[in-house]
This record gives C-alpha cells, sequence and structure tokens, in this order.
C-alpha cells in the first residue's frame, strides 16, 4: 500500500515558544499562526516488508542519525495504533531555505497524513492534528487552512489545532526577507528549553500569550490588517525578549534583522502598512497589504542589497 500527502508550511502571528512536557511537545502557551499558499512537502508512505523504516528526503537516503528524528517518530506512531508495519517514505520538500521557512511543520504535518492514509487509519483532522504535533509542535497547525490556533491542552488527546476561519477574504500579503547567512542556529527545541529554564520573564509571556490571542482573534473577526500585524509584531517581539532575557543570552537575530526591523518602523512613519514577524533565526517575514507589498518590496531592495524577498498568501 502507497499513499502521498501534501501539507503546506506556515507561520505562527502568536508564537509557540515553550514545551511543558519535552515528550509530547506539550505547550505551555496556545498560538495562532497562517498557513501560506506557497512552501509544501509531498510525502509518500510505503508499508515495505521490512524490521526497519526507510527514509529519503529530496531523493536522497538518509542515514541513522539524519533519519533518528523521523524514525523516532515513527516508533511513536507504532505505538499510539499498534501497529508493527514498517515504512519507506519518501518526502520531497517544497520549502527552499532560500525562502526562508522552517520545513518541520509541512514536513511532520505531511508525514502524518500520509501513514493516516496508507495505513488507512480513517483519523479525523482533529486526530491528525494531534498526530502531527507529536512530530513538531507547529506542524500540528499545518493540518487546516487559513487562520489557525493550537490549544495548548494538558495531555496528548487534548493538545491540537482548530480551524478559525479556513479560507479567509482578508487583503494580507506576507513578504519573507531572507537574510543571505548561514548562522550557526540554536534549534528552537534549544532555544524554548533554554528560554523556559532562565528568562524571568517566561512567566509574563504565559500571560501575555492568553491576552493577545483573544485580541488577534477579534483583530481576524474584523478583517483588520493593521491590528493583525500590531498584535503579531508585538509577539515576536516579545518572544524574542525571552531569548535576550535568558541566562546565557542568545539571539536569533543578525545585524540585517534589526535594520529591517528598522527599516519596516520608517515605512509604517511614511504610512505604508508593514510589520515584522520572526521565527527562530534571522530572516524576517512582514505582514503587508496588496497596496503596500510593492513598496515594501522596493524599499527594502534598496536599502539591503544582499537579501532575496519571497511573497507567499494565505494558503
Ligand atoms: O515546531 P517547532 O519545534 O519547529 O517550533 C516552532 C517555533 C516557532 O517557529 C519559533 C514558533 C511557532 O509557533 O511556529
Amino acid at each position: 500500500m502507497t499513499r502521498t500527502a501534501r501539507a503546506y508550511t506556515n507561520i505562527a502571528l502568536i508564537k509557540y515558544w515553550g514545551k511543558k512536557n519535552k515528550q509530547l511537545k506539550l505547550p505551555y502557551t496556545n498560538s495562532l499562526s497562517l498557513t501560506l499558499d506557497r512552501f509544501y512537502t509531498d510525502t509518500t508512505a510505503t508499508i515495505i516488508n521490512e524490521d526497519h523504516d526507510v527514509v529519503y528526503l529530496n531523493e536522497q537516503l538518509l542515514n541513522d542519525s539524519q533519519n533518528k528524528r523521523i524514525l523516532n517518530y515513527l516508533d511513536t506512531v507504532r505505538k499510539f495504533y499498534s501497529f508493527k508495519d514498517h515504512f519507506q517514505i519518501n518526502s520531497i520538500n517544497h520549502v527552499p531555505t532560500s525562502a526562508g521557512f522552517a520545513s518541520s511543520a509541512s514536513g511532520f504535518a505531511a508525514l502524518a497524513a500520509a501513514i493516516n492514509e496508507t495505513k488507512q487509519l480513517n483519523l479525523t483532522r482533529r486526530e491528525l492534528s494531534i498526530l502531527a504535533r507529536n512530530g513538531s509542535g507547529s506542524a500540528s497547525r499545518s493540518i487546516y487552512g487559513g487562520f489557525v490556533e493550537w490549544e495548548a491542552g494538558t495531555d496528548n488527546e487534548s493538545s491540537f489545532a482548530v480551524p478559525i476561519d479556513e479560507h479567509p477574504e482578508i487583503d494580507l500579503s506576507l513578504l519573507s526577507v531572507v537574510i543571505n547567512k548561514s548562522t550557526k542556529k540554536i534549534s528552537s527545541t534549544t532555544g524554548m528549553e533554554n528560554s523556559v529554564k532562565s528568562s524571568p520573564f517566561y512567566s509574563n509571556w504565559v500571560t501575555l500569550v492568553a491576552s493577545e490571542i483573544e485580541e488577534i482573534k477579534q483583530a481576524i473577526a474584523q478583517k483588520d490588517v493593521q491590528k493583525i500585524g500590531e498584535i503579531s509584531e508585538h509577539n515576536a517581539m516579545s518572544m524574542h525578549a525571552l531569548t535576550l532575557s535568558a541566562d546565557p543570552s542568545f539571539t536569533y537575530f543578525e545585524p540585517e534583522t534589526i535594520q529591517i526591523i528598522q527599516l519596516i518602523k520608517e515605512m509604517r512613519q511614511k504610512g505604508i502598512l508593514a510589520y515584522a514577524t520572526i521565527d527562530a533565526g534571522p530572516n524576517v517575514k512582514i505582514i503587508c497589504t496588496k497596496e503596500s507589498l510593492p513598496k515594501v518590496q522596493t524599499c527594502i531592495k534598496q536599502q539591503l542589497s544582499n537579501v532575496t524577498t519571497v511573497v507567499a498568501n494565505i494558503g
């Protein structure tokens, strides 16, 4: 039996930053994202007559150490659904690193969906979201389109994403600004752990997220892109404040990240709608409207010659 599934990546407007249960990937807070229309993973799962799994990523056979996270995940899935089959997994990422997005969200969402189809588990979307979450927290949200909220929950069964508006009619585009630098990356898991453990502001973050989730849901219902931008930017800066206030402190920002943040502020002073959101890396995603997008693009290109930009819309 062979089946293929596709999942798109998402960008968190209210970020997930901190796990209260590392193994189950249960977050301390809810989070809220936008699924995009451009960057996706296609994953094929085939049941094979072997006692081990075989994984190909972008047509390359992965070795045991590259494989570890996926093999552990497949073990978890077998345990959850009490079967013994092993798989050949062929995963093609259409999430170029040059676009500045992480592929773990679309990757684990597509893998969960491909196994669901191949094993005919007939999972509901809620169950699929739970299964994807066990691979990567942000993958729980890529099961749905549009605006999606991941409810933190208290155990495996109660932590899943729910759609807020799968087909929003809203004038919102995203410009990803990719800073051309191979930085030594602190994984999101390590970054979260250090922030939870040592930032004196972590408990404030938990309180802040609870109120910002409510505010942004209102802004989404009112299709108020400016308000969505304001809340998203504030939330992203607050998340990065947790890294700077950790002990030892760390940051995902590069000099160009700060430069772009400043530029965005200057654009706003000129009446151009632009707000920043930044994940666990140096790249900046700019929330725009159809009207502001070309102006933002021109301004970024004029000021920074070393960056590439990619436009994404709601998917
Ligand atoms: O799902 P992970 O472990 O890759 O963590 C994602 C963390 C952020 O991208 C920074 C925030 C988020 O909610 O997606």
